[in-house]
Parts: structure tokens; C-alpha cells; sequence
């Protein structure tokens, strides 16, 4: 009986414990950024998608790949929108390889990115959806109800979140990283100021470089974002049109019977 008790003592130390341990310890704390694509009406800003393209492409694509996303998209008017002739030239730079031709050719706008060059570097496609920047509070999840899943968050706190810190384990040098679960990650820092330069002179400075590029693989992980929003919001409307018709139609229908005098 002692025994048990002291049991059932530990374990309601451990729920009130591991909380507080796990906040402590596993999910960092991650800033939420006003991105444009946030909230029900929400919708990526094109410019910030093409900057974002321009990091991935001088910077990420040296090692991550993005094997899901057809080229022809980035014509998209909902993403990137390169003019068409663009689109092509940008294509035109991947070597694809040609089961028929048996042989390299220049990738056409109907191919997609080329995978990781890096074979421990992840694909990026669809990264922004893979990860979450929110938790809890307590693993109910209530704060993505507020501030959404996190992915994009999660990226560019990822990009900005070093601390200088290196180790080498098993041969493997490995970078802190205050986000990244477990504090140690096999990606230096691959971003520093000024690392590009943008056309239209936008400031190039790590932070807003990491919710460019962020933003960019919110798209590719979700290019039909903006289509979604609308298709629900058109639902909610309609739903709320035909609760009123439906409440008045149940009105009507039972007068008779409510109203017998
Ligand atoms: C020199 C190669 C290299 C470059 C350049 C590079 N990465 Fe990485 N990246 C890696 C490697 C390797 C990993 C796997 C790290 C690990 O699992 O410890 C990784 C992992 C990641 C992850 C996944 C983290 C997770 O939660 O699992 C993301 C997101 C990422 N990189 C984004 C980027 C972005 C965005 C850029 C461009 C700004 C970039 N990387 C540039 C090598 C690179």
C-alpha cells in the first residue's frame, strides 16, 4: 500500500515535471514572423518569392535540391511570376538526364528542379510543411490554432539561429544551432550578409534573407495557398447563407404548430 502510494506520488511529480522539462530542453523558442502569406487572407508577396529564389538558387541549391517542384511553375501567377522567357533561360541552367537521348540535356520548363547535390542535404520541396515552429502549450497544439503550423518560422529562425559554436563528431563537423532539436546541426551557416545581391538593391542581411528564402519554400511546399483560402472562404459564406435559409425555413414550416391559437 505504501508502495503504491509512493507510485502514484512519482507519477503526478513526473505530469507536473515533464512540461516544464520539455519546454526547458526540446522545442526551442521560436519567433513568430508577419509573414504575407499569413492569416485566412493571406497571400505570398511576389517580390519576396523572387528574392527568395534568388537565395535558393546562388546559396541553397549548392547543396539542396527541390526535386517536387516542376520549372514551369515559377511562371505561376500566384508564385514567383517570372515572365515566361525567364522561366525558360532559368530552366535552361539544370542539366537533366535523358532516358530517350541517353544523355545530358538542358532541362526544359516541363522538368523539375534537380534533387539534393548533397546526399545528407535533404530536399527542400517540401520542407516549409515537414516542420513545425510552434508547440503546445503542453502538446495541445492551441498555439498553431493562433499563429499557424510554424514551418516557414521554423526555416528562417534555422537560418539566423547560430551560435558560432563548432564540433567535430566522428568526422562530422557540426554547427550550434539554438532551433534545431538536439543543438547540433551538419549545416554550417549558410547564409552571411550581402552573400547576394538584389536587383531592385532590397537590404541583404541575414534575418530578412531567412524569411525570403523561408517564404519561397512556403510556396514550393504549398504553391496553391492563395486558391485554398479563397475556396474556404467561399464555403464559410455559403454555409452561413444556407444556415439562414435553413433557420427560416425551420421557422416557417413549425408556426403552425408553435402558433396554435
Ligand atoms: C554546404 C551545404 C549546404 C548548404 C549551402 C545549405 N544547406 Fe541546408 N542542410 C545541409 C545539410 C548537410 C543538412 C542536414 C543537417 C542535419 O541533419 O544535421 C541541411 C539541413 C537543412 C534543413 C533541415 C533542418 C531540419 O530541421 O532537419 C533546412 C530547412 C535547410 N537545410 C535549409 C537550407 C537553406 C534555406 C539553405 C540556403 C539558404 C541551405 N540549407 C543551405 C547542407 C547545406
Amino acid at each position: 500500500m505504501k508502495l503504491m502510494k509512493k507510485h502514484i506520488l512519482s507519477a503526478m511529480m513526473a505530469m507536473f515535471l515533464a512540461p516544464a522539462a520539455f519546454a526547458a530542453g526540446e522545442a526551442a523558442y521560436i519567433e513568430n514572423v508577419d509573414f504575407p502569406f499569413d492569416g485566412p487572407f493571406g497571400t505570398y508577396d511576389v517580390n519576396q518569392l523572387q528574392r527568395g529564389l534568388q537565395i535558393y538558387t546562388e546559396v541553397c541549391a549548392a547543396c539542396h535540391g527541390l526535386q517536387y517542384v516542376a520549372l514551369r511553375t515559377l511562371a505561376d501567377e500566384s508564385g514567383p511570376n517570372l515572365p515566361e522567357n525567364q522561366m525558360r533561360a532559368y530552366a535552361e541552367q539544370f542539366e537533366v538526364f535523358d532516358a530517350d537521348l541517353d544523355d545530358f540535356r538542358p532541362a526544359t520548363p516541363a522538368d523539375h528542379f534537380p534533387g539534393s547535390n548533397l546526399e545528407n542535404a535533404p530536399d527542400l520541396s517540401l520542407m516549409a510543411k515537414g516542420r513545425a515552429g510552434f508547440h503546445g502549450p503542453y502538446g495541445l497544439g492551441i498555439n498553431q490554432f493562433f499563429k499557424g503550423i510554424g514551418g516557414a518560422e521554423y526555416i528562417a529562425a534555422l537560418l539566423h539561429s547560430y551560435t558560432g559554436e563548432e564540433r567535430e563528431q566522428a568526422g562530422v563537423t557540426l554547427y550550434e544551432n539554438t532551433v534545431f532539436p538536439g543543438g547540433w546541426i551538419a549545416m554550417g551557416p549558410p547564409l552571411s550578409d550581402d552573400i547576394v545581391e538584389f536587383a531592385d538593391g532590397h537590404s541583404a542581411d541575414v534575418k530578412s534573407m531567412s524569411e525570403d528564402v523561408a517564404a519561397f519554400l512556403m510556396w514550393t511546399a504549398e504553391p496553391k495557398l492563395a486558391a485554398r483560402k479563397q475556396a474556404g472562404f467561399a464555403g464559410v459564406v455559403f454555409l452561413t447563407l444556407l444556415s439562414v435559409l435553413l433557420y427560416l425555413t425551420n421557422k416557417r414550416l413549425w408556426a403552425r404548430v408553435k402558433h396554435k391559437d
